[in-house]
This record gives structure tokens, C-alpha cells and sequence, in this order.
């Protein structure tokens, strides 16, 4: 059979980046091979975002490109999938004629049986959800993993929170959990390949299960992948603040292999936005599980999402923010400027704020942030962490080559390049400074501070 190559192109979060790696070996089971360059492949594969405008628009962009080399090699096949698909199914094959596949997030699954029909039938393909669902729960979505040793496991797809500013609810449908043996077993097979760092996908984890009937809750998902032997490290990601309480809390001290870093998105700090924005946690929820993390006896990283410019944020709600940050400091945090979806509640609420306003508290918040990073970056000079490589890093010169990894904490830490090929392996460094984004440090040969450490022979 002759080779035929695929590329895609992936945007957005971590899910897609799971569905992009489930994508690729669907197509590697077809007999497909990864190319590195969109021109030399006979399939191309966009995997969008809709969740703010310009990522959207990024998304139009690079088919516009695609399409483009389409024009001068007729035979090559382009799907668009992914949320942008799922969300403009019908005017994208409006707008883009010569657009063979349109594929939602819930229908990739089928991808190989419509790539043989697009090969053997003229005509195009639109595959949203609703009208048939493909992905069954059971279905491993994370086949492969990258070098960088972190493997990402889908544990539920879909969101039922419907928050009003987002459009996710509308592009990834109703939740669904897999069931915990599948996870487990997809997490052990991973763990077995050698894999260092396994991600816990969806779009609000701490959910997991909670439909009635369900046999297992996400303490008790988490409870029973630590009991993989190994050595690895998890993490997941995003837990709903609402649902966080001292049995998930106190698994930060208790879990061998949990990662002591905890994401908690809390979009505002202030109690009239959050209500507006239909999250179900006041900000005093919000800082008292942030108050039970800092009693722990692990140094547990925060991290959030946050978005400035909600329509009629108020000059008050946005100190509301502020005066979290401050008290807070956060480890990380993305600050997002508001982008109205269409369909969604909050782009019906009336919006008195300018472009300026906007851009002035993003830029504020963004400084704020930063100032509060180095601060408490601070603490980890001195000590000794697991680093996960991830590679050279991209400011390594050939004079001062340096090498790139992440902390349990999630922080990034830059080393001198050790020579070796390291990458998807754990290091342990000593941290000897630190800045708002980035830790540096040397390797050493001691023990490390953590308890997602023991692991370490
Ligand atoms: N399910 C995850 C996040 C999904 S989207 C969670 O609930 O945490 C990732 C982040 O994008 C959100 O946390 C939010 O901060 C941001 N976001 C979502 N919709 C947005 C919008 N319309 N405008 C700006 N930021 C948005
Ligand atoms: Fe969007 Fe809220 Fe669901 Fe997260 S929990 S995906 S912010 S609706
Ligand atoms: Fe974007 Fe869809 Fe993820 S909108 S953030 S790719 S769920």
C-alpha cells in the first residue's frame, strides 16, 4: 500500500491536545504516517477552539491557508473539527466549498471510515453530534504520548455546568464518564511505557461520577490510581471550586503519586460577578479551600483562570479580583480579557464597558499577578525538586545550551543541558533562583522535597 501522510494542526486546551494524540493513532492504525509539514500531507487536520473570539479566528486563518495548498494539490483531503467545528458545522460548509470534512468533538472516532469515503465517493462529510455520537465513553482517548513523557487521560468528556459566559457546554454536549477500570487501565498502560506525568482531563473533573447509579466519585477515581505502582506523578485538571472539600483536599498529603499542585479556576472575586457568571461558589468559599490547602503539611502550587471584563463588571468587582490576587498570590494564573459567544447567556447581558477599561485591568491584574509569582517563587530557592524534562529549551544557545522542565508545582525550571538525551525523564534540581515565570537551578544527586517524589529509587 502506498504511505499517506497526515499532519494536524491543534488548538485550544488539553482536551483537544488528548483528542489530537487519539486522532493520530487512529490514522497510524489506517497506516498513516505524521509529517511535519502541512504541504507534504495528503490529510490535514485542523482541530479548532471557540472558546474567545480570536482563537476562533486563528482557526479561519489557518484553513485559509490549508485550503490554499488544496488549490495546487487537488488530492489532499482537509478536516476541520474540533469546537469551531461543532459550533459552525452549517456555515462552514457554506463558506468553504472546497472544505472535505467538517468533525465535532464527539464524532473523530469515525474518522477513518470517512476518510475512505471521501477517498472512494466524491462529495463532502459533516459529522457533528447530535446527529450521531461516536464517542463512547469506553473509548481510550489518549493512545500515545508524547516524548516529553506526559501522557493525558480523558476521564469524562461534555460539560453540564453551563457558566453563561462560555460556549463549551454547546460544542462538547452533555457529560459523560468513563468508567473507573478504563481509566485505570489506560493509566497503568501508560505508566508501563514508561510515562512520567499523567494529566486527569475534563472540563470539571471534581463532577466526576456524581450522576446517580455512577459506581465511583473522583476521590475515589483518584484513591485507586494511586495504587499503580510506579514512578509517576498526576495531576488533573479543572476541578470546579464549588464541588472541592476536605476529602479531595487532604488527598494532597495522602496520595502517593498526586502532584501538589492544584488549578482552581475562579473566573472573579467578586460574589455579584461570580452569580452573573452562574458559578455556584462565593469568593468566601473560594478562600476558605484556599485557606485548608495552605494548612496542609504539603506545599501545595495554586494556580487559576480568571477573566477581566465580564459584561458590567464595575470598577468595585474588579478590586474584588484584585484584592483575591493579593491576598492569594498565585502560582500561575491566565488572565483571559471577556469575548462575547454568541448563544451563550452572558452575550445578551448588557455590556457598558470600553475596550480601554478592559485592556487597562488585564494589563493591571497581569502585573499584579506577576509581582505575587516572584514573591512566592521565592520559597523554592534552596530546595531540591523532581524535574520533569521536557526538552532544550527554546532560549538555549549553542554557547549557553540549556535544558527545560517542570516541577510537581508545575513551575518551569531552566538547567545547564546535561548532555544526555533526558527528555520525558525526571532530574532532580536544586533550585538556585527565581523569577515570576521561571525557576533555574542544577542538577544534583540528594533526595527531594516531595511526596509525589518518593517515587524516586
Ligand atoms: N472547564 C474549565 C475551563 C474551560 S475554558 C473550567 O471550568 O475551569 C478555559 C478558560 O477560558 C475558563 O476557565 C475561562 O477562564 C476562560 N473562558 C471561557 N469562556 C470565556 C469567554 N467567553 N471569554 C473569555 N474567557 C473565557
Ligand atoms: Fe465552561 Fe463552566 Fe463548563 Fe468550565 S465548567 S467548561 S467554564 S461551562
Ligand atoms: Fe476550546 Fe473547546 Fe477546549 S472551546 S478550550 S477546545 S473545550
Amino acid at each position: 500500500m502506498m504511505s499517506r501522510t497526515y499532519y494536524i494542526e491543534t488548538f485550544g486546551c488539553q482536551m483537544n491536545k488528548a483528542d489530537s494524540e487519539a486522532i493520530g493513532g487512529l490514522l497510524e492504525e489506517e497506516g498513516f504516517e505524521s509529517t511535519e509539514l502541512p504541504e507534504a500531507a495528503d490529510f490535514i487536520l485542523l482541530n479548532t477552539c471557540a472558546v474567545r473570539d480570536h482563537a476562533e479566528q486563528k482557526a479561519y486563518s489557518y484553513l485559509g491557508r490549508y485550503l490554499q495548498m488544496k488549490r495546487n494539490s487537488p488530492r489532499k483531503l482537509i478536516a476541520f473539527a474540533g469546537c469551531v467545528a461543532q459550533k459552525e458545522a452549517a456555515n462552514l460548509v457554506q463558506r468553504f466549498p472546497e472544505l472535505d470534512l467538517v468533525v465535532g468533538p464527539r464524532n473523530f472516532t469515525a474518522l477513518p471510515e470517512y476518510i475512505h469515503r471521501l477517498r472512494t465517493d466524491s462529495g463532502r462529510i459533516v459529522a457533528t453530534a447530535g446527529e450521531e455520537d461516536l464517542v463512547d465513553a469506553t473509548t481510550p482517548r489518549s493512545r500515545g504520548a508524547d516524548s516529553t513523557g506526559q501522557g493525558w487521560v480523558t476521564i469524562m468528556v461534555g460539560c453540564d455546568r453551563f457558566c453563561s459566559y462560555c460556549i463549551v457546554p454547546y460544542t462538547r454536549e452533555r457529560e459523560k464518564c468513563r468508567k473507573p477500570a478504563d481509566v485505570e487501565q489506560e493509566v497503568r498502560e501508560l505508566v508501563e511505557k514508561g510515562i512520567k506525568e499523567i494529566t486527569l482531563l475534563g472540563q470539571s473533573v471534581t463532577g466526576y461520577g456524581r450522576k446517580a447509579g455512577f459506581e465511583s466519585d473522583f476521590v475515589d477515581l483518584i484513591e485507586r490510581l494511586d495504587c499503580i505502582s510506579g514512578n509517576f506523578r498526576m495531576r488533573f485538571t479543572s476541578p470546579y471550586p464549588g464541588d472541592i472539600d476536605q476529602r479531595l483536599i487532604g488527598c494532597f498529603d495522602e496520595l502517593e503519586h498526586l502532584a501538589p499542585h492544584l488549578h482552581l479556576p475562579v473566573q472573579s472575586g467578586s460574589n455579584e460577578i461570580l452569580k452573573r457568571m452562574n458559578r455556584r461558589y462565593t469568593r468566601e468559599d473560594y478562600l476558605d479551600i484556599v485557606e485548608k490547602i495552605r494548612q496542609l503539611d504539603t506545599d501545595v502550587a495554586i494556580t487559576t483562570d480568571v477573566i477581566v471584563g465580564f459584561p458590567g463588571e464595575s470598577e468595585e468587582d474588579y478590586q474584588q479580583t484584585r484584592e483575591l490576587f493579593e491576598k492569594i498570590k498565585y502560582d500561575k494564573a491566565y488572565i483571559f480579557k471577556y469575548s462575547p459567544r454568541e448563544g451563550t447567556p452572558a452575550a445578551e447581558y448588557e455590556d457598558n464597558l470600553s475596550q480601554e477599561v478592559i485592556d487597562r485591568r488585564h494589563a493591571a491584574l497581569l502585573e499584579l499577578y506577576e509581582q505575587g509569582a516572584e514573591q512566592r517563587n521565592q520559597r523554592h530557592v534552596g530546595k531540591t525538586y523532581e524535574v520533569l524534562i521536557e526538552g532544550e529549551s527554546p532560549k538555549s544557545s549553542p554557547d549557553n545550551r540549556q535544558l527545560v522542565g517542570r516541577t510537581g508545582h508545575n513551575n518551569v525550571v531552566v538547567l545547564p543541558y546535561l548532555g544526555a538525551d533526558l527528555e520525558g525523564e525526571f532530574v532532580n534540581v536544586r533550585i538556585n533562583k527565581a523569577a515570576s515565570y521561571t525557576l533555574f537551578g542544577e542538577p544534583v544527586e540528594e533526595e527531594t522535597n516531595f511526596i509525589a517524589a518518593r517515587a524516586v529509587s
